[in-house]
């Protein structure tokens, strides 16, 4: 084994002048380092690359995975399992262990459709528990090594992550990727009156702007979710692909048409800010799921009247399948939260306290003429007819309105009452 060395003082006065507190502790974690095999160089560099007294310590206990004996690249277990290979002895352990699923042989339902999630979990009775004791990326229905590391997951009950439909998301949202490149009939595009191209490129850079939120705050959370919960993971790795091509159909369009990319707001930042700093998932989620991604839902929805020829009609409507999908996975999330929450009656208050506030968004959306006025120059067909599309834009409210208390509704969490958004546009 390599023997202790002394302690460099140079390597001393680096751990203190990075924040280890004690002069002393740090010569033991040093020692100890230093006796397992690592080098004064490699501690060096760790130093610099923040090692922290925990995380030294954290190392040190599993040292004998990294540390060899000197000019050895095997560790005394991987020498002994050589001398067993050379003498043709096998271990064969993996060969006799539990088999929970052994003799599985999950079905499709539907040949068409082919071998579902939702097909395995039911071949072996699969579902996730409410509470899963392991922290470990192990898959659910495996064995596991009873020394696995704890990956440190926050979210680690149901209920916080968790939705009813979220298996039969993912398969859709599988079944129905499309190509922002290729499925756009992009050659359809003509030139524009300026004022439409104008109108378009305003919402399209709108757009371009707030897709991506429904990827980074998921991606946020989602190391923090147990992966017990799979499915969850899965779905929210849809979504952030759909966002992406959302962002890019939208970016393609204004650059592709001789509109170019228009105004970015500051309260447009300030309500993605809110999401993305959410400080905890079900509050980002009910922000961006119920109510922001169902307002862009709700403008995917009127790409008839949006719409001024074929490549646009095609963008809306395929970017609605999968915007209908993430709103849908969000307010059956906030059920199954609200539905086996703990305390229940002390989460409804809370999420009704942060409703009182967020929905006051809807208003402030549908008063903001960087957004109604292009709407409104594109239902009305140019400026010309903007008083007709200010009809249409009215109609608008009512519908958002409506849509995202209907979503609460079907959440179990109801805002009809309750709410402040007035029930009609006050112009
Ligand atoms: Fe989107
Ligand atoms: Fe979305």
């Amino acid at each position: 084994m390599t023997q202790a060395r002394p302690i460099p003082e140079e390597l001393l006065d680096k751990a203190v002048a990075k924040g280890w507190t004690s002069r002393k502790a740090a010569a033991d974690t040093i020692e100890l380092a230093l006796a397992k095999g690592f080098s004064v160089e490699q501690l060096g560099v760790a130093l610099d690359m923040g090692l922290t007294p925990e995380r030294a310590h954290e190392l040190l206990q599993r040292a004998a995975l990294f540390v060899r004996n000197e000019g050895d690249i095997f560790n005394e277990q991987q020498h002994e399992y050589i001398e067993n290979l050379k003498k043709g002895r096998y271990d064969l352990e993996w060969l006799h262990d539990p088999r929970p699923n052994w003799g599985i042989t999950a079905k499709m339902r539907d040949a068409e459709r082919g071998l579902t999630l939702q097909d395995i979990n039911k071949a072996y009775a699969g579902e996730p528990d409410d509470a899963p004791e392991l922290r470990t990326m192990a898959p659910r229905g495996a064995v596991v090594d009873p020394e696995v590391p704890d990956m440190g997951y926050v979210y680690n009950q149901k209920y916080q992550v968790w939705s009813d439909n979220v298996s039969a998301l993912y398969e859709e949202a599988c079944g129905r990727q499309w190509s922002a490149t290729r499925d756009i009939p992009w050659d359809e595009l003509k030139p524009l009156p300026d004022d439409l191209e104008r109108a378009q490129c305003q919402i399209a850079t709108f757009l371009s702007e707030v897709e991506m939120i429904a990827a980074d705050f998921p991606a946020k959370w989602q190391w923090q979710m147990n992966q017990h919960f799979h499915e969850v993971k899965m779905f929210l790795c849809t979504q952030a692909m759909d966002e992406a091509r959302h962002l890019e159909v939208f970016r393609k369009r204004a650059l592709a048409n001789g509109g170019g990319l228009m105004r970015c707001l500051s309260g447009t930042e300030l309500f993605l800010r809110t999401i993305l700093h959410a400080p905890t998932y079900i509050q980002g989620s009910f922000l961006m799921h119920v109510l922001g991604e169902g307002l862009v839902l709700d403008i995917f929805r009127g790409g008839e009247f949006l719409a001024k020829n074929k490549t646009e009609k095609e963008i809306y409507r395929l970017c609605m399948q999968d915007e209908a999908r993430h709103v849908s996975y969000g307010t059956m999330h906030l059920k199954y939260f609200l539905e086996h929450h703990p305390e229940h009656e002390q989460a409804l208050a809370e999420m009704h306290a942060l409703a009182e506030v967020a929905e006051l968004g809807i208003p402030g959306f549908l008063t903001n003429p960087f957004i109604i006025e292009p709407l409104a120059v594109l239902m009305g067909d140019g400026v010309k007819g903007m008083d007709k599309g200010m009809e249409a834009v009215r109609l608008v409210w009512v519908r958002m309105r409506e849509e995202y208390l209907n979503r609460c509704a079907l959440a179990g969490f109801d805002r009809r009452d309750v709410t402040k958004v007035p029930a009609e546009a006050p112009f």
